[in-house]
């Protein structure tokens, strides 16, 4: 048997084959049920016990030998039947295609990293939210018509006590209140998410867009403080010769209120279509807290006072890349976001 095994072996190192048909049919000879080294396997159980050990290493080695020398022919002819010569079908896909940051992402992350180096912080809360953080607390009056069903998505409505109503948060106002619900001044800090109004959707309105609101709370604080912060801001975003200006306006939760315009960052304020031809266009809402807001929240509005202020992430990030219908920025099509591959 051993002369067998010894004779197989050297027929197989010298096995080749010039085509596929010709390595199967070596294949059958030597691999198969009825092939030849089976057909050892077979005799091997008559082998005396005492030989059986040094017989069965050999007759593996066999088996093994010629498995590999099938398999390396083999190889050879799957490069040639494919017709891939010079393909490496092993090699990861190229190219890999990276993925883009979202231009709202982009836009929310260059507001959020501005005022982190004016010392404000990140503050986060539910999107799904009570009436009670959302306008109560915030001095919102019990008919406030943002209250309405035109505005407010409903999730859960409590009859007998409105203020227990389950909401889709209108603003990232809530976030400010629950902060200061726990938290004593010095307060400083932004809050970055999605908002939910019930609005019919076209190019210039959806039922959700993204605001970052901030809100800085200690002794002393005043209007001055709150100017020069958002000055700073607008030339940080828009660059530096970017003005500002402050128009009266009303918030239930500050006062007083105001609106900021910018100049116009596309005609730097000569006047063009995009500005209405005034060379100012709105970009948020601001103004000093409300005390009734501060007292509501646990802070004694005698002793601090603070700023506020809520901008759409949208809307800027419109004045940046000039977007011209606002539901590109939630239909995911990848040619638009494409676009801003090198913005960041
Ligand atoms: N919460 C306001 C809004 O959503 C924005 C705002 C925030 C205005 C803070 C003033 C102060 O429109």
């Amino acid at each position: 048997m051993i002369a067998k095994i010894e004779q197989l072996l050297q027929e197989v190192e010298a096995m080749t084959a010039n085509n596929a048909e010709e390595l199967e049919a070596l294949r059958i000879k030597y691999l198969s049920k009825k092939g030849a080294i089976s057909e050892l396997m077979t005799d091997f159980r008559n082998v005396p016990a005492e030989q059986k050990k040094e017989m069965g290493m050999k007759l593996n080695e066999l088996k093994n030998k010629a498995q590999e020398k099938i398999a390396a022919l083999k190889e050879q002819f799957d490069t040639r039947d494919n017709e891939c010569d010079g393909l490496d079908l092993t090699r990861t896909a190229y190219p890999i295609a990276l993925g883009t940051r979202h231009p709202l992402s982009i836009v929310r992350n260059e507001i959020i990293d501005i005022f982190g180096r004016m010392g404000f912080n990140i503050s986060e809360g539910p999107e799904v939210e009570d009436d009670l953080h959302v306008y109560t607390k915030l001095n919102f009056a019990a008919d406030h018509p943002a209250r309405d069903m035109q505005d407010t998505f409903f999730v859960e409505v409590n009859d007998e006590d409105v203020t227990k109503n389950i909401i889709l948060r209108s603003h990232t106002s809530s976030v400010q209140v629950r902060v200061m619900e726990h938290a004593q001044p010095p307060i400083r800090i932004v809050c970055p998410g999605r908002v939910y109004r019930n609005e019919a959707i076209s190019y210039r309105a959806h039922c959700f867009f993204h605001q970052v609101e901030g809100l800085y709370v200690d002794k002393g604080v005043s209007f001055t403080d709150l100017k020069q912060v958002l000055l700073l801001f607008a030339q940080e975003m828009f660059g530096a010769e970017t003005k500002i200006r402050l128009r009266p306006s009303y918030f239930p939760f500050t006062e007083p209120s105001a609106e900021m315009d910018i100049s116009c960052n596309i005609c730097g304020g000569k006047g063009c279509p995009f500005c209405k031809h005034t060379g100012w266009v709105e970009i948020l809402g601001c103004g000093m807290v409300d005390p009734n807001v501060l007292d509501a929240c646990g802070i004694d509005s005698k002793v601090y006072s603070g700023y506020a202020f809520g901008m759409g992430i949208e809307r800027i990030a419109n004045l940046k890349y000039r977007v011209s219908d606002l539901r590109l920025f939630s239909e995911n099509d990848t040619r638009f976001l494409k676009e801003f591959e090198a913005a960041h």
